[in-house]
């Protein structure tokens, strides 16, 4: 039975809410903070929290405008409950529950990686496990094995910095704004990609695993070298972007072999990086695997991922107490711990 679940997401610095029909967006409206947070080169979680706060209650009225379900058709209300900022994290699990009480729905806490990895879901409707999962974001870098919905296994992860998160430490010393990535991907248009050879970061014992630390350090060192006016920011931003992107791929195909997996699906805000999708597609097509991304704007933060997670655990049974709290911090292979 196709359930339709409302959903809010507010982990980060956009406030989000949809309304999902099994694997259909019926309705979803985003209040992005960027222009907030841009002249501080990053998220601020105070002035995060309060902004969500402002923001929910409009959000919501512009969902359920565009979606036009009656309550009495909503089935639960699904909601982000870990991982995140916690005063962000806290803004939207206080409306759910107060959602959930008023009209007497089951309260269903998601993991914010178990969203990112359904938004997959809602980019193709025919996608079931198994399937390999890279998710990429701008706080996590995984691989991820997915023999079943609500079953993970973390097969490769980030040593240091997630990728988002190198994308924007080095847009910030290009000079590029917050963030990051998107910046990134504009510069390197106009830049050469094999114009500084930069360290991919392998780690001998455990091939599977990212670390960006190192290319950010040497990023870093080649700014230096140069006076601030004559800088080739296109140049490095199109090598570093290039670096990153020849990583992910590498380990993503190792990883596929060593599964067998023939279904390759790349989630998460990184996702969105054109250099990164047209690599991942090319190479997994001459091996004659499929590679399905979510579209751009399912890549980052959004609620419409958070409904289809919540639809997928509610269809299982599993609910949230109304004392769900909020946690900054959980793994993924963790997430059942949300509904006990
Ligand atoms: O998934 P997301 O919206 O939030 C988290 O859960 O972290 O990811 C945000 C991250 C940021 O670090 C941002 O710089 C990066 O995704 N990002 C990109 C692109 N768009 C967003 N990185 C590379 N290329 C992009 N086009
Ligand atoms: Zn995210």
């Amino acid at each position: 039975m196709a359930l339709t679940v409302l959903a809010l997401e507010s982990s980060c610095d956009e406030t989000a809410a949809a309304v999902v029909r099994d694997r259909q967006i019926l309705g979803q409206a985003i209040a992005s903070q960027i222009g907030l947070h841009g002249p501080w080169g990053g998220v601020v979680p105070e002035l995060a929290a309060r902004e969500h706060v402002t923001a929910v209650n409009r959000v919501l009225a512009e969902t359920q405008a565009q979606a036009q379900i009656p309550w009495a058709a909503i089935d639960g209300i699904a909601v982000t409950a870990a991982p995140g900022l916690i005063g962000s994290l806290l803004v939207g699990v206080s409306a759910a529950k107060t959602l959930a009480l008023m009209h007497n729905k089951p309260l269903i806490g998601v993991h914010h990686l178990e969203g990112h990895l359904c938004s997959v879901l809602l980019a193709d409707p025919d996608l079931i496990p198994p399937f390999l999962c890279l998710l990429v974001s701008g706080g996590h870098s995984s691989l991820v094995w997915v023999p079943a919905f609500g079953t993970y296994q973390i097969l490769g992860q980030t040593r240091d910095d997630a990728a988002g998160e190198a994308f924007d430490k080095v847009a910030r010393l290009l000079g590029l704004g917050y963030p990051g990535g998107p910046a990134i991907e504009r510069a390197a248009r106009e830049g050469n990609p094999k114009a500084y050879p930069l360290p991919p970061g392998r780690i001998a014992e455990a091939p599977l695993d990212f670390s960006f630390s190192g290319l950010k350090t040497a990023v870093r060192r080649l700014c230096e070298k140069f006076p601030p006016e004559a800088l080739p920011v296109a140049d490095i931003a199109a090598s570093f972007q290039h670096t990153v992107a020849e990583a992910l791929v590498q380990r993503t195909l190792r990883c596929a072999e060593q599964v067998s997996a023939t279904t390759i699906a790349a989630v998460g805000g990184v996702a969105a990086n054109t250099h990164l999708r047209s690599r991942l597609q090319a190479q997994a097509a001459d091996r004659g695997w499929r590679v399905v991304f979510p579209p751009l704007s399912l890549c980052t933060d959004n609620a419409a991922m958070i409904g289809c997670a919540g639809g997928l655990r509610l269809q299982r049974g599993h609910v949230s107490p109304l004392s769900l709290a909020p946690r900054s911090r959980l793994n993924l292979t963790e997430s059942d711990q949300l509904y006990r």
